[in-house]
């Protein structure tokens, strides 16, 4: 399986703070942003990785990532989005690169506390089609929120006035080779977007779209409080960690 993370778009919620720099390259408490998704493939075992950028700052990435190397790659690769027509549109340009096999794509603002091995492999198990991952939160407003009936999803809402259920579609997503030719047919919506929302949407209407609910606290970092949150969890996070490690060491653990 492929992995892409897409960190393209000028991040205008957060201006200034995006106005020389790319919002991806922000610190999230003690790394850059763009390093907690690539953790999230990488941890899940994903190594062939695009990261697709755009604006002016797309260099950047590179200084700072390199080959990979801090990331346990030996390689890692980059493309280009020309102006910010959408995630659906960002995602496009990993065509060439993802060259027929699954996919996981992984928005570059998207942090999550656990992982998503198990998911993987879940989806590598599943003949076609592709998988989503929801979230209960307070502001489902803010996101994809999935319509149920009878259990079952039955429509995907881009950011609803009045959300049918309280779960968000976080930006985790897995697909199958033809999420190109799916892309191919969209039409830009209201906001002028090539959405994912309507790519997941595409999935559903063929049957081929399953779901599961995430695991440990997920947030998006794309907002000055979503920002502020992300880096809190993560310093929390590292606290217990750092909490955990003596106590395990003095019954002679590991820490994992
Ligand atoms: O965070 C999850 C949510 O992400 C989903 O619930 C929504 O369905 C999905 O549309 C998206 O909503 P946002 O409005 O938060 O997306 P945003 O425009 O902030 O873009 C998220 C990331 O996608 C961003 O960090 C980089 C990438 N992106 C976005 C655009 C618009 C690109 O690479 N290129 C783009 O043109």
């Amino acid at each position: 399986m492929k992995g892409v993370v897409l960190a393209g778009g000028t991040g205008s919620r957060l201006s200034p703070l995006t106005r020389v720099t790319n919002k991806h390259l922000l610190p999230v408490y003690d790394k850059p942003m763009i390093y907690y998704p690539l953790q999230t493939l990488v941890q899940a075992g994903i190594e062939d990785i695009v990261i697709v950028t755009g604006g002016h700052s797309a260099g950047d990435f590179l200084r700072l990532l390199r080959n990979g190397k801090d990331f346990g790659l030996r390689q890692l690769n980059f493309a280009y989005q020309e102006g910010e027509d959408g995630i659906a549109d960002a995602l496009r340009l990993a065509e060439p690169f993802v060259r027929g096999d699954k996919v996981c794509v992984v928005l570059g603002d998207n942090i999550i506390e656990g992982s998503i091995v198990e998911a993987k492999k879940r989806f590598d198990a599943q003949e076609q089609g592709a998988k989503i991952l929801l979230k209960e939160v307070p502001d489902p407003e803010r996101f994809g929120v999935p319509v149920f009936d009878k259990g079952k999803i039955v429509r995907i809402e881009e950011k609803p006035r009045t959300p049918a259920s309280p779960y968000a579609v976080i930006g985790i997503y897995f697909y199958d080779a033809t999420v190109f030719s799916r892309i191919q047919e969209l039409k830009p919506s209201g906001r002028q977007e090539y959405e994912i929302t309507d790519v997941n949407n595409s999935y559903l209407a063929d049957g081929h779209l399953t779901h599961e609910i995430l695991d440990g606290w997920w947030t998006d970092a794309g907002t000055f409080e979503s920002l502020w949150r992300a880096s809190k969890l993560v310093r929390e996070l590292r606290e217990n960690v750092l909490h955990d490690e003596p106590v395990l060491a003095a019954k002679g653990e590991q820490p994992a």
